[in-house]
């Protein structure tokens, strides 16, 4: 008798265990809800090249939060600001191969790899940041970023800097003869290094990482940049004489690596998409006027600042027509001649 009670305890216990057992697994796993979403979660690894009080630091910190708070936590955005992760030579290479999901490089780091880009180099070409913006809002913006796809890139958008000027260890440019036998750093692009020829400077690419070093080595003696790219990187500390020229313009295009873009959800890419077009919308209104507060931040350190007149800027301009024509030698598209019907 009592081992019939005893085997019957134990039928029970099991059969209570059998029905138990799913509703517990079920509990514990629905418990940890965070380690359910730990596998939901997307991560974007961002990686550039320059400050994070710059434009285009400060846009991406704000499309960051765009995208995670729109996302509700689901898409996770990590920032590698100041090359810290890949310099101006190595993100390209590892956009493409997935090591990291984006990066947003100068219009001139992209024309090495989409030629027609280099349209954006040439000196002179806008009158203003508002030009640059609508037009590459407009049909010849979306021509350029369709062109990334080639390169395996999926161009989601620009975002804005502002117009280069010069600056110069010693004495103020004003005249192409200034440019004279001078070592000029220009970012790697095909137009910007014919520009430094025409100008008679001895012209070099150099990685906007190594800038500072080269300056201290006596290598760069002019270079051309943003107001917000001399201030945050203290090149006008070493090189104090900067001309407002106006002459080009920087901005970026923000890129995904295509396959990766593909392989997201319709509801991130949405996401995504939103959260860029908020981005380039505050960078759009607040990209010029963190150049204006860092030029009176020079001003008030005591940089020489100078703006080229009317007549100076039409000897660069003479000088910088060949750039013109070989442009459209070198080019098969009508991309110029798009532009400059708006912009003449
Ligand atoms: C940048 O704004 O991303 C860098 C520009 C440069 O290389 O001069």
């Amino acid at each position: 008798m009592r081992m019939y009670i005893g085997s019957a305890g134990i039928i029970l216990c099991l059969v209570i265990g059998l029905i138990a057992y799913p509703n517990f697994t079920k509990q514990q796993t629905a418990y940890d809800a965070e380690q359910v979403g730990l596998n939901e979660i997307v991560t974007i690894r961002f990686s550039h090249v320059v400050a994070e009080n710059t434009p285009k630091g400060r846009t991406a910190l704000y499309f960051k939060k765009q995208v995670e708070s729109k996302s509700n936590g689901k898409i996770r955005v990590e920032l590698y600001p100041n090359g810290m992760l890949y310099n101006d030579e190595t993100e390209m290479d590892a956009l493409k191969t997935n090591q990291i999901q984006m990066i947003a490089p100068t219009y001139s780091k992209i024309s090495t790899v989409v030629p027609s880009w280099e349209v954006l180099d040439l000196p002179f070409l806008f009158k203003d940041e508002q030009q640059v913006q609508s037009i590459l809002n407009s049909a010849i913006g979306k021509e350029l970023l369709s062109k990334t796809k080639e390169e395996g890139l999926h161009g989601l958008g620009f975002w804005q800097n502002g117009f280069k000027q010069m600056i110069s260890n010693e004495r103020s440019i004003r005249h192409v003869s200034d440019f004279k036998g001078r070592s000029m750093r220009t970012m790697n692009s095909n137009i910007l290094l014919q520009q430094g020829m025409l100008l008679g400077a001895r012209t070099n690419a150099i990685s906007f990482d190594e800038v500072n070093k080269k300056i201290d080595e006596e290598k760069i003696d002019v270079q051309e940049n943003t107001l917000s790219n001399i201030f945050s990187k203290s090149f006008y500390k070493k090189e104090p004489y900067i001309t407002l020229s106006n002459h080009g313009i920087l901005g970026y295009g923000v890129l995904m690596n295509e396959s990766f873009w593909e392989s997201l959800s319709e509801t991130n890419q949405q996401v995504i998409t939103n959260a860029m077009n908020e981005a380039s919308q505050w960078n759009e209104k607040n990209a010029q006027a963190m150049n204006e507060a860092d030029l009176k931040a020079m001003k008030q350190y005591g940089t020489t600042i100078v703006t080229l007149s009317e007549k100076e800027k039409e000897e660069w301009k003479r000088t910088f027509i060949p750039l013109y024509d070989t442009f459209k030698k070198q080019h098969q598209t009508d991309l110029l001649q798009q532009i400059q019907r708006i912009t003449k």
